[in-house]
């Protein structure tokens, strides 16, 4: 199969469009023919560093397309099927094999391209409002990166449970975008302190649940804005700074909550969050939930797309097409 690949991580040059060896179905497996490749955050973020694995390495959380074959044990889907899978490699390619546990039935209704974009983002963005920041209907939910995958499910879920919603961005056309989605207050943080923003927002209270996928200083910041009893969960480091020691020192007496967040460990460790997602895809599809593609780049110019992204200039999701 062909293959966008790299042998060595960094910027989007490192891409090769490439043959490699087409992956082979095991027990419990699901070969597909990928027809959309839904670039993630954490794509672009695993390209720029961090460890290979094996190479040619073919990177990429999720994509959708056509069963060909499953293996023993896969007795829910046949060839021909539609569906959407995620794994923690392998999406930027003309074939993907992913766990049954990692693929999702695309419901009728719901086009293939658009069902690549969903159970990474609004998987995670339930399971972080949710599950894990107990979210209730008249709090204020702050999410970062708004118009990010995660962000632009993230304000549709927030807002669809009677919460008062606020996200911030890098400019004021992207905030504008959101308001559609569910949008209460934008802070074009570029231009204005998101902590004072929000404390002016919320009467000096602070917000209930903070949806932090930025890291860093990004995420020291948002303890300076939580509300007391207040819930913040840390899921990513789009910000791409270095690690640094945080301050939790405000914490204890506000009675503050710091969640760590990983999907991939609620797919490995249970069918709760698979469930979850499953209903995410049947509401996109019935029209009460939406996504958001920006733009479509074909499979050999995975470099372009990625360079794309890191431009800042995408709102949604950018597809690569084999
Ligand atoms: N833990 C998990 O299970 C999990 C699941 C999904 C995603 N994630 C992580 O969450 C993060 C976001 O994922 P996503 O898919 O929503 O990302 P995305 O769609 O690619 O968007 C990332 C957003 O981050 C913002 N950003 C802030 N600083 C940035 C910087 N220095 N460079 C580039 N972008 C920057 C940008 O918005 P503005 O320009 O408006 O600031 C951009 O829209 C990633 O770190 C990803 O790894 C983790």
């Amino acid at each position: 199969m062909k293959a966008a690949v790299y042998y060595e991580t960094g910027g989007p040059d490192v891409f090769r469009y490439e043959d490699v060896p087409d992956p082979t179905c095991g027990p419990g497996e699901v070969l597909i023919r990928v027809e959309a490749v839904s670039i993630e955050g954490g794509d672009t973020l695993n390209r720029l560093g961090g460890d290979l694995g094996r190479v040619p390495h073919v990177v990429g959380y999720q994509c959708a397309g056509v069963v060909l074959d499953v293996g023993a044990g896969v007795d829910d889907l046949t060839p021909g099927d539609r569906v959407v899978t995620v794994g923690l490699d392998g999406s930027h390619a003309e074939l993907r094999v992913t766990g049954r546990a990692f693929c999702w039935p695309i419901p009728d209704g719901l086009a293939t391209d658009e069902a690549a974009c969903v159970p990474v983002p609004f998987g995670t963005a339930d399971d972080c409002l949710f599950e894990f920041g107990r979210l209730r209907s008249g709090e204020t939910a702050l999410i970062h990166a708004g118009a990010s995958g995660v962000g632009i499910a993230a304000i549709q879920l927030a807002k669809r449970a009677g919460a008062r919603v606020v996200a911030t961005a890098s400019s004021p056309a992207r905030l504008e975008r959101l308001t559609d989605l569910g949008l209460d207050h934008g802070i074009d943080y570029t231009a204005t302190d998101f902590v004072e923003a929000v404390r002016a927002l919320t009467d000096g209270s602070g917000a209930d649940v903070i949806v932090d996928s930025v890291g860093g200083s990004n995420l020291q910041r948002s303890l300076h804005c939580l509300a007391y009893r207040g819930r913040c969960v840390t899921f990513g480091d789009a910000g791409r700074e270095v690690p640094s020691t945080l301050d939790i020192s405000t914490m204890r007496a506000n009675n503050q909550t710091l969640v760590g967040y990983f999907l991939g460990a609620e797919l490995f460790l249970g069918t709760r969050a698979h469930a979850m997602i499953a209903g995410h895809l049947a509401d996109i599809a019935a029209g009460r939930l939406q996504v958001v593609v920006d733009r479509r780049f074909p499979l050999d110019e995975a470099g372009e797309a990625h360079a794309y992204i890191e431009s800042r200039q995408a709102f949604g999701r950018v597809l690569l097409v084999p």
